[in-house]
């Protein structure tokens, strides 16, 4: 057995054997009242043991991180690829966890098959409308949730963005969209995901206008995901303004992609301090406070991590920022962070 192999298992043991002497009252997703998830990937859970174990054993709601989106799971025009999609769906239901769809629309998740399409504007509707339906259908009775559409505003909230879908379809697309995905799935809970709220309050206004005036049309909108992927230095005041401004839409509210970067200003040697964790701790707390006494219990559809632990955060693998943004360490070990929280929630 080589150094690495022995290494790896004997930190495998080592975090079995701190999992054996906890109870499930110690668990954080059975103290909360509502879904605790996390976004997973087909291959981590396919070839790391750890990662699997620690998405079974302290999760209940699943997202795929990538394997749901238009560039995977469609990248040819008359192509699908359902394989890793539905490796991660296998798992989530194996497990009896809940499955939310991320994400039909996206801009940044389009396959390029689709950028480049060359027919007219009603031919790309109608693409779009095939691609929704389709992956809908495969999924309906096994997927309670989409983001039908995702990252529908401009960075800082003041139109809609300019991208592939606005400029086909115009401006209106989105409600076009959901009405396509209610038509696929009618059971299915239909989310708009955005992100940027707890800085911009004019995103947040954008987006509370949007889902009231959905309402108001009766398109069939049943959440708002609201990304937070948050940083130490993000205002405690709007983070909580967030959820209490969408809550008054009578809407589920979905902290869809939850982290807390320590490193927000993205310094390259940035070194996870005591006070960097312990402002993290903070805000950690502050989210799930407020998002239990904000958001209405009916309303309260989850937190859901984007990531399972530090190891496999998408900011060192995409941006590849020195970053510790969640409550898993390195060796997928609850940090301190998780018993605050766990604390916190158990004292309400
Ligand atoms: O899999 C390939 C690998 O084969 C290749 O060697 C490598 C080289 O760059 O790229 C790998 O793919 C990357 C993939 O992540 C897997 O790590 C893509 O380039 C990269 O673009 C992709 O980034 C994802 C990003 O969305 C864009 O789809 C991140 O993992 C994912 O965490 C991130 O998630 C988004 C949410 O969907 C929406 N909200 C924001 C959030 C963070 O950006």
């Amino acid at each position: 057995m080589n150094k690495l192999i022995r290494i790896s298992l004997l930190v495998f043991i080592f975090t079995l054997l701190t999992y054996a002497q906890k109870s499930e009252t110690d668990l954080l997703r059975n103290q909360v009242k509502f879904p605790l998830g996390a976004s997973v990937n087909a291959d981590m859970l396919l070839i790391n043991k750890l990662y699997h174990y620690v998405a079974n054993k302290e999760f209940n709601s699943i997202t795929a991180e990538n394997h749901m989106k238009m560039y995977r799971i469609h990248p040819e025009q008359n192509r699908y690829d359902f394989s890793k999609a539905d490796s991660i769906v296998d798992f989530a239901l194996k497990n009896g966890k809940r499955i939310h769809g991320h994400t039909l629309v996206w801009f940044d998740g389009t396959a390029e098959w689709l950028k480049n399409f060359k027919g007219t504007d009603m031919e790309f509707s109608n693409e779009v409308k095939k691609h929704i339906q389709t992956v809908m259908k495969h999924y309906k009775g096994k997927v309670t949730s989409w983001d039908v559409v995702n990252e529908y505003l401009s960075q800082n909230g003041d139109s809609v963005r300019d991208c592939i879908f606005s400029r086909r379809m115009g401006k209106e697309y989105m409600a076009q969209c959901f009405l396509w995905a209610h038509e696929a799935d009618p059971k299915a809970i239909l989310i708009y995901n955005e992100y940027g709220m707890e800085w911009s309050e004019k995103k947040l206004q954008a987006m509370k206008s949007i889902a009231f005036d959905f309402l108001k049309r009766k398109i069939p909108i049943h959440g708002l995901g609201v990304q937070f992927h948050v940083k130490t230095f993000d205002k405690e005041e709007q983070i909580v303004r967030t959820l209490t401004e969408l809550s008054k839409t009578g809407l589920k509210i979905h902290i869809s992609e939850l982290d807390v970067m320590v490193n927000g200003h993205n310094q390259p040697n940035a070194v996870y301090t005591d006070s960097l964790k312990q402002l993290q701790t903070e805000k950690f707390m502050l989210i799930f406070n407020a998002y239990r006494k904000q958001v209405p219990a009916k309303q309260q559809y989850g937190i859901t991590f984007w990531n399972i632990a530090d190891n496999d955060t998408w900011l060192r693998k995409v941006y590849k920022i020195n970053e510790w943004p969640l409550l898993f360490d390195d060796n997928y070990i609850r940090k301190p962070a998780y018993y605050k929280v766990l604390e916190k929630v158990k004292s309400y």
